[in-house]
């Protein structure tokens, strides 16, 4: 089965038949809300809104410890997450859709592991390609089924925020190998891995990062939230093929 963790402006899937939600508890707190069951074109589907239904939780509270065990507890085999991002690379341009294959993690202070206690012995798990291919290449072929042009493979780099970022916090994170900047990459992408999952992202330029073209002089919520909405549409027509290849 597919989970699918929406991220801002994606509290809900467009297609999907609630049949329904189910408040989960975990070791580690709290998820951002109830879990949704559903089907899309028939296909159970489980789906959770990152920052809550409401959009009232930050990307730094994020509970994405509780979140992931929440989903991964629901006998999934992918979970997809879908991001917004900046875009640092000239051609990631506000509207694009990417499935990144790097990770850059500038966060802090977030509760970043399950291997936290003393209880067990330390695990250090394997990172060196964070995402999970086989969904990333799922990824690739609902997104040509739908006849929606993603560009495949960036660098992610997680940033704290909730502010966004200056000028020159870009022009380091592009020397430093990032294409898009985006919240809460991390640590979600690290906890799938530390429970086995497979994860991948599909992130939504939704404006160009601080400094760069026409976020020189800064940059407008008002314009993130109308690329935003355009972009999920099409988000939501790939996912819909996701849900058919899950399975397969
Ligand atoms: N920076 C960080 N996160 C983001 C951005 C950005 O420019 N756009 C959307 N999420």
């Amino acid at each position: 089965m597919l989970a699918i963790i929406g991220g801002s402006g994606l509290t809900q899937l467009a297609n999907l038949e609630v049949v329904r939600r189910e408040i989960v508890r975990t070791p580690y707190g709290d998820p951002s809300g109830a879990i949704t069951h559903g089907t899309i074109r028939g296909e159970p589907v489980v789906f959770l809104a990152r920052h809550g239904y409401g959009h009232t939780i930050p990307p730094h509270k994020v509970n994405y410890r509780a979140n992931m065990w929440a989903l991964a507890q629901q006998d999934v085999k992918y979970i997809v997450s879908v991001a917004s991002v900046g875009g640092i690379r000239a051609d990631l341009k506000p509207g694009t859709l990417a499935v990144p294959d790097q990770i850059i993690d500038y966060t802090y202070g977030r509760e970043f592991t399950y291997f936290n206690g003393t209880d067990r012995s330390v695990v250090h798990v394997d990172f060196t390609h964070p995402y999970c291919e086989a969904l990333r290449q799922r990824l690739a072929l609902a997104a040509e089924q739908a006849s929606e042009a993603v560009l495949q493979g960036g660098t992610y780099a997680a940033t704290q925020g909730p502010r966004l970022e200056s000028a020159a916090e870009i022009d380091r994170y592009e020397r430093d190998g990032a294409h898009m900047v985006g919240m809460t990459g991390m640590p979600e992408a690290a906890l799938a891995r530390e429970l086995g999952v497979c994860y991948a992202t599909i992130a939504v330029v939704v404006n160009y990062a601080a400094g760069r073209v026409d976020s020189a002089a800064g940059i407008k919520m008002s314009d993130i939230n109308a690329v935003s909405r355009g972009a999920l549409a099409r988000v939501h027509k790939i996912l819909d093929y996701l849900v058919t290849l899950d399975g397969r």
